[in-house]
Order: structure tokens, then sequence, then C-alpha cells
């Protein structure tokens, strides 16, 4: 029986084992978690959604506090319109966060930054671009355009240096968005180096509607192939979504995929970025205990345990810190849905908001506990202890399971 390490995943000149560990939003997966992929030859992410926040708890920097002291005076108001971010300070955060990263890289792996285009922040073209050259400019290895896809992102950086040495990917969900991406992007003169196919059952946000369940990403993938095949563009098909075991990436490097992306299963280990106590509750999840819902603000369903703090919880929009998710009319559902509950309820101390949630706010504290479909699996990768809990795994450890075990083996810690 063939395991994962008997693939190759070739990008460019390079030859890496094919596992890659998907981006995790914000902060879940860590530097240190991609830095472990990439020295075990694979491919880590890190991400930059949220990038302020994430370079504030790293580097001591003060950027959410300066721009909340900015724009303390439109706390109350529901007009969100003037709360700007600084694309200086942006460019300086993403350097930070993407170069120290890089400075600190071993091994033959790479390190690529997922880019959620999703996070509109209030001038959507203007900040994505700061968000890209400045990744670049620290020497991120590639870049993999995340939720939300904006069609016209490559045009965006093609005058960088690094435009054409640079991995860029994309992630889709459907051969449609990927139609209309290589149709977008065909005057820049450059196909995405790898191309991500996330199905229904992965983590974070699904591209997928509410009737996620009646697709299938094997049918994807396959549809994905036979059309790549039919125009002659040989491009790496890197699907992503429920493969929680080596057997299961084994079963689609043999059918034509270049690597597999994996993520719900570094949850639970020491370098992913989630709180002890939570990646406690990802270990305990069981099979009821998991939805995907529609309370992220940003139009997407998006899959999460749901005892959640996030669910149902109606605290003030903190759009003057945050904003992240602000369109590019200064907008966000969630302000709204809280106005609603408030204007309900003129004397509640406290309002429930249950249709959306202040998205930044409760990433940033690690409060929507986004996982994959399989998450209720994840007992069985561990070990239980007397007292309930179960003790961590090393991203090395989950690495190498995926790396070398068969069939529906899942090695356990020694
Ligand atoms: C906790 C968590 C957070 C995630 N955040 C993001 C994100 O910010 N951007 C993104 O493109 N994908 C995100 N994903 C999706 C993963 O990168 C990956 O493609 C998917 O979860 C793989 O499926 P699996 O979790 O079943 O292995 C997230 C997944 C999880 C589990």
């Amino acid at each position: 029986m063939r395991c994962v390490d008997d693939f190759r995943l070739r990008l460019g000149n390079r030859e890496l084992v094919p596992i890659v560990i998907g981006g995790m939003g914000v902060d879940i997966s860590t530097a240190d978690l991609a830095l472990e992929a990439a020295r075990l030859g694979g491919v880590g992410h890190i991400s930059d959604a949220m990038v302020n926040t994430v370079t504030d708890r790293h580097f001591d920097t003060k950027f959410v506090r300066e721009k909340l002291r900015q724009y303390k005076f439109n706390v109350a108001n529901s007009n969100k319109s003037v709360v700007r971010f600084d694309l200086g300070q942006l460019a300086e955060a993403t350097k930070l966060h993407v170069g120290r990263t890089m400075e600190r890289k071993r091994g033959d792996g790479l390190v690529l930054v997922n880019c959620m285009e999703k996070l509109t922040m209030n001038a959507p073209r203007e900040t994505l671009r700061v968000r890209l050259e400045a990744a670049l400019d620290a020497g991120i290895d590639g870049i993999t355009l995340a939720a939300g896809l904006h069609l016209g992102s490559f045009a965006l950086i093609e005058k960088h240096p690094r435009f054409r040495d640079a991995r860029l990917g994309i992630i889709v969900s459907s051969l449609r968005a990927l139609q209309l991406f290589l149709k977008k992007s065909f005057r820049t003169n450059r196909l995405p180096d790898y191309i991500v196919i996330e199905g229904p059952l992965a983590g974070g946000h699904l591209g997928f509607g509410m009737d996620w369940a009646k697709y299938d990403l094997a049918t994807i993938v396959a549809e994905i192939r036979q059309y790549l095949i039919s125009e002659k563009l040989d491009i790496p098909l890197i699907p992503a979504g429920g493969i929680f075991t080596g057997g299961d990436a084994v079963g689609f490097l043999e059918n034509g995929a270049a690597a597999v992306q994996v993520a719900t299963r570094f949850t639970v280990t020491d370098e992913c970025g989630l709180p002890d106590p939570v990646k406690q509750k990802y270990f305990q999840a069981e099979e009821g205990g998991i939805e995907v819902n529609m309370i992220s603000p940003t139009g997407y369903p998006m899959r999460m345990l749901s005892n959640s703090p996030a669910i149902g919880a109606g605290i003030r929009p903190n759009c003057e810190a945050y904003g992240y998710l602000l369109d590019a009319n200064g907008a966000c559902s969630y302000i709204t849905a809280y106005n609603r509950e408030v204007a309900a309820h003129p004397n509640a101390k406290r309002v429930s908001v249950m249709d959306k949630t202040c998205l930044c706010t409760q990433m940033r504290n690690f409060d929507v506990w986004t996982c994959g479909h399989y998450a209720y699996r994840l007992k069985d990768t561990g070990h239980e202890l007397e007292d309930g809990t179960y003790r961590l795994l090393t991203a090395e450890h989950v690495f190498r399971d995926y790396q070398f075990s068969t069939g529906d083996e899942i090695a356990l810690p020694g």
C-alpha cells in the first residue's frame, strides 16, 4: 500500500513532500506551525488576516491602540465609513509578520501566506494591494489567494518585481470559479502556480451555499482536472477539506492531485495558535456538536463547534479598533444585526445577536471555534488523560502521520 511519501509535489524547481498545512486565520496557523511544515519538507501557511492585531501580539507594536485612539470619537456611531486603515502601518505590520517568519525558516519546504481577500478593510483594492506587495517585499515564498477571490488580484501586483518568481496560488471550490479567475487574469500572462480545491468539508469559510452537503470534493477535483487537461494547462491541483488520514491523502494523489491541503488535524498541536483550553474543545468535539452556519458577516457559510462563544454574542461592534470586514462603504452586516437587537431591546444591558457575529473581535479572541467536518475524530488521534483532557500533539507527529501512515491508520504519539 502506498503512502504520501511515495509522491512529490513539484513547484517550479522544487520537490516537496506533498503536504500543505492550510492557512488558519487569525493566527491559528502560526509562524511556528508553518515553519514546522517547511522544516519537514512540506508547505506551511501563515495568514495575513488581521495582521495589525497579530503583529501587536507578537512584536509589541501598538497598531490597534493607535487606530482606536484615532477613531474613538466614532465608537457610538453606526456609520463606520470614516474608519480607515493607515496603509503605511498595514505594510509595516505585514512586513514584520512575514519578515520575522521568513528569517526563522529552515529546511527545504515553503512558507506561504494565506491572504483572505474577503477582508475588505473599508478600501478593498488599496488594502489588498498593500498586503500582497508587503508580503512579497518581506520575502514570502508565495501567496495563496483565499476566500472571496478577487478576480483582479494578479493584475493588482503585476508590476511587482517578484510577480513572476514568487509562487502564486488560488483557492477555488468549483470549476466555474476557476474559469472566471483564469479569464480575468489572462491579460497578466501569468497562470496560478497551483490551485487549491477546497471542498465542502473544510474548516473556515466555505465556498458553497448552505447546500454544501450536495457537493463532493473528489467530483470537483475530477471536473477541474478534466478541464485543465482539455485546455492543455499543467497546474498542480491541491484538494482540501476532510482529508483526515494519510490513506485519504493517497486516494487523491493516486487520482492526479499534486498534494493535499490539511488543517483540522493540526488544531490540536503545540504549535497551533489556539489557546490550550480551546484545543481541548476541539479534541472533545462530537459529531452532533459541529455546525455550518451563516453568522459570518462575509456572507459565506462557516463551519464551527456549536459551543463557540461567538454564537449569539451581542458585543458592541469594534470597528474602530479592527474593522477588517468593513466593505467599501464602511458597512458590515454585524453592525446592522446588532443595531436591530439594540433597538428591539432598548432597556437590556446586554443583547444577544444570533444571526451574525462580530467576526473580527471573536476571531481575535479565539471565540469562533471553526473546524473541519471531521473535527469529531480528533479524539482518535491522541491520548485521553485521566481527567478527560488530551495530551497535545506536536506538528511534526501529525505531519509524519500524514506522510507515512497507510490506509485508515492513524499513528498515535509514543
Ligand atoms: C481553524 C481553521 C481556520 C481556518 N482559517 C482559514 C482561513 O483563514 N483562510 C482560508 O483560506 N482557509 C482557512 N481554513 C481552511 C483550511 O486552510 C483548509 O483548507 C481546510 O480546513 C482543510 O480541511 P481540513 O481542515 O478538513 O483538513 C481554516 C481551517 C480551520 C480548521
